[in-house]
């Protein structure tokens, strides 16, 4: 089936009741565009596990904070929709910010706790933005399954969180984090990066895995893994760094001594780009492998 572009919610809700009808499964992968080979993997996982795949690329204002990139956030609709029909989608939803918020918006969804914390504390409205925009799409597709990677790994906890407490009937799937060879998370993000930013970005990445492999030599205090990466971090003065912290992989609290299945997570400044990753870590993992994170 080749890909329709729809822009209106009416529109969206119409196609997808008569494909709901007929008997289809809905999968739906949300997205922000200038959409990347993470992105891809997200869709292709969509497209092997529902009937209909329908993914949106909105820039959602909500979740910007005034100083932040809304206005310079990479846009290429013609680029996505070429990739989007590649990856097996059907439906690519793109509504205009007047359709998606035609008033003033007043109801916004806000998740406690895990949304307090590393992200929260950096960008203190960033997750009701997401929260609130991802529960507004899901009443507009009503998808049985909704895909989310493991590169915003905080965000994909809130998700989870808002789905149960407010017992929206939709699967939400973690996939794994999609990286360039050199380590580096892939991200739309990563456009605004200078040549001399871009080489010095996988220190990123680097980091984390050092952390994780300090947890895997025996470390028990999120001190001496924070110090591993914040060590590795200071090798590239390019990067100021906003956060590196070890927690727990459901709670995001911070373990003493640390145990059970962790995250490791970081925010770097590189010029005007802000980066992300995260990996997982188990403890008393076995080294050669790495179950919580494979990619
Ligand atoms: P965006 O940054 O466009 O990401 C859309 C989805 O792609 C998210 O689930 C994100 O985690 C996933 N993704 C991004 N980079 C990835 C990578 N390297 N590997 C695997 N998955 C990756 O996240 C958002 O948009 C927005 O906050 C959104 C959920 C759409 C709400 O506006």
């Amino acid at each position: 089936m080749p890909l329709t572009t729809i822009e209106s919610i009416a529109a969206l809700r119409a196609l997808l009741d008569a494909r709901r009808a007929a008997g289809a499964s809905v999968g739906f992968v949300p997205t922000m565009g200038y959409l990347h080979a993470g992105h891809a993997s997200l869709m292709g996982a969509a497209s092997n596990g529902a009937d209909v795949v329908v993914a949106s690329v909105f820039v959602n204002p909500l979740q910007f904070a005034p100083t932040e990139d809304l206005e310079a956030y990479p846009r290429d609709l013609a680029r996505d929709t070429a990739l989007a029909e590649e990856c097996g989608v059907d439906v690519l939803f793109v509504p205009s910010v007047e359709e998606m918020y035609p008033e003033a918006v007043r109801t916004t969804v806000s998740v406690s706790g895990v949304s307090t914390v590393l992200e929260g504390r950096a960008r203190p409205t960033h997750f009701d933005g997401v929260a609130t925009v991802v529960a507004k799409l899901f009443a507009i597709v009503g998808p049985c399954r909704a895909y989310f990677g493991e590169k915003d790994f905080q965000q994909l906890a809130v998700i989870r969180q808002m789905v149960r407490d407010l017992s929206i009937p939709v699967e939400v799937v973690g996939c794994p984090t999609v990286r360039e060879p050199d380590g580096l998370a892939m991200s739309s993000r990563n456009a605004y990066l200078t040549p001399e930013e871009r080489a010095a970005a996988p220190v990123v990445h680097d980091a984390l895995e050092q952390g994780r492999l300090t947890v895997l030599d025996g470390a028990r205090d999120a001190a001496t893994v924070r110090a591993v990466m914040l060590a590795r971090l200071a090798e590239e003065p390019l990067g100021v760094v906003d956060y590196a912290e070890v927690v727990d992989a459901g709670t995001f609290e911070v373990p003493d001594p640390l145990q059970g299945t962790l995250r490791l997570l970081a925010a770097v400044r590189f010029g005007r780009a802000r980066l992300i990753d995260n990996v997982g870590v188990e403890v008393g993992g076995a080294l050669a492998s790495n179950p919580v994170d494979s990619a």
